[in-house]
């Protein structure tokens, strides 16, 4: 292990760079949108390679588009990685994933600068895709590298406008037969900046956080089959709408998560509906379930509520109902010694880290079953996310990127 001393980053160049990717996906009515393989996102990877390649790193996209930055060790074995995804939320923020990515190269750049060669390979990552904004894949980019890929998931998922993801792929010169080629069996550490997303490290003036646990997710889709019908000769008490099925069980299961406590949470995020005329009573409704809760039995019981909220409700009004499970996702346990790399440059920082549980999803949870998996939190304002003015202060962002780059000469360039 190297000095205990914080190490020095380009502060300036950290923020401006912040600001310069935010421009990628940039929207008119504010915040941005970087969704895979779109103009948006090719060039926000575009200046990510331009900026590796600044620093002198090895670049290279990989068979999915992850853009990887890499200075090779003196005595080789497994890598240490920094990184976090490049896309975005529709409407999202500069900092969800962007921190990461840009952070992880400075602090990279950085320790290259200062201290010249490390004894392990070290490398940063511009992970391609962890939102499932576009297609219906998430954690599309980790999932390639940890070898979780599903078969045909290229040829199946599609956006909203019927592009298959292998399309898109096409569109960008990947190839997706040769998906599977992105997988990484040589990765040690994989250490990941990210911003909290919630309110407690704001709200308890805490400047930085250690993610002990990320909650499991599960996406579910819900459809509802009642009776169209003509929206001014059917009798109100004749109809079977759909609609109103769905909207009473949107109700149920923010109930259920409610009832069970934090840290249950659940969200019907998207609902369409069929025929979908001002004057048809909707015959058909669908909708999504993301329910997430970070202890595995809880999690369960979460989603066996939300099933059974929705059929009771199904068989009063006299509607079909059928629940799908999209994708399912356990809770996952970062790694400890990794974290404890984490721990020891937030004290160099005069810190102590909170220890924290994460309701958000991050590639930290798929990659930590092909590496020793770990995550730094700085706060966000508000505890705003997931939207246009999600914020942190630029001295946490600095200090944020201080400690990754601390903990990553402890864990790259030890004797
Ligand atoms: C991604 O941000 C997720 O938590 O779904
Ligand atoms: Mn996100
Ligand atoms: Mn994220």
């Amino acid at each position: 292990m190297m000095t205990s001393e914080l190490v020095a980053i380009d502060e300036r160049r950290l923020l401006r760079r912040l600001d310069d990717l935010a421009q990628r996906g940039a929207l008119p009515s504010g915040g941005l949108y970087r969704a895979l393989y779109t103009p948006a996102h090719v060039a926000a990877t575009e200046l990510y390679a331009d900026w590796c390649k600044e620093a002198g790193l090895l670049v290279r996209r990989d068979a999915v588009g992850n853009v990887w930055g890499r200075v090779e060790g003196s005595r080789g074995g497994r890598a240490i990685v920094t990184g976090s995804h490049i896309d975005t939320v529709r409407g999202g923020g500069a900092l969800d994933g962007a921190l990461g990515v840009v952070a992880g190269l400075e602090a990279v750049a950085s320790l290259v600068a200062q201290f010249g060669r490390p004894t392990r390979i070290l490398e940063c990552v511009a992970i391609c895709e962890e939102e499932g904004s576009r297609f219906s894949t998430n954690f599309w980019g980790a999932r390639a590298i940890a070898d979780r890929l599903e078969p045909d998931e290229a040829q199946r998922a599609r956006d909203a406008d019927g592009i298959t993801l292998a399309d898109a792929m096409r569109g960008v010169g990947l190839d997706p037969a040769r998906a599977s080629q992105a997988v990484r069996r040589d990765i040690d550490n994989f250490v990941e900046l990210h911003i909290e997303q919630g309110p407690i490290l704001d709200e308890s003036n805490e400047r930085l956080g250690v993610v002990r646990t990320i909650a499991g997710t599960a996406h579910l889709e819900v459809t509802v089959r009642g009776q169209a019908d003509h929206a001014g000769a059917a009798a109100m008490e004749r109809r079977r709408d759909a609609l109103l099925g769905a909207a009473a069980m949107t109700l149920a299961i923010a109930k259920v998560a409610t009832d069970m406590g934090p840290p249950a949470v659940a969200t019907v995020g998207t609902i369409g509906v069929e025929p979908a005329q001002v004057n048809v009573v909707p015959g058909l409704a669908r909708f999504t379930v993301d329910a997430r809760h970070s202890s595995a039995a809880l999690r369960l019981e979460l989603i066996a509520e939300i099933a059974k909220a929705c059929k009771v409700i199904g068989r009063e009004r006299e509607l079909a109902v059928d629940v799908r499970t999209l994708r399912d996702r356990p809770p996952v346990q970062l790694h400890e010694r990794t974290t404890d790399a984490l721990r020891r440059a937030a004290r160099a920082a005069g810190v102590e880290p909170r220890e924290m549980v994460s309701g958000a999803g991050h590639d930290s949870q798929i990659l930590s079953a092909a590496a020793h998996a770990a995550m730094l939190f700085v706060p966000s304002i508000g505890g705003r996310s997931h939207r246009a003015d999600e914020a942190t202060a630029a001295e946490d962002v600095v200090l944020g990127t201080r400690v990754l780059a601390t903990a990553l000469r402890d864990l790259a360039y030890a004797a």
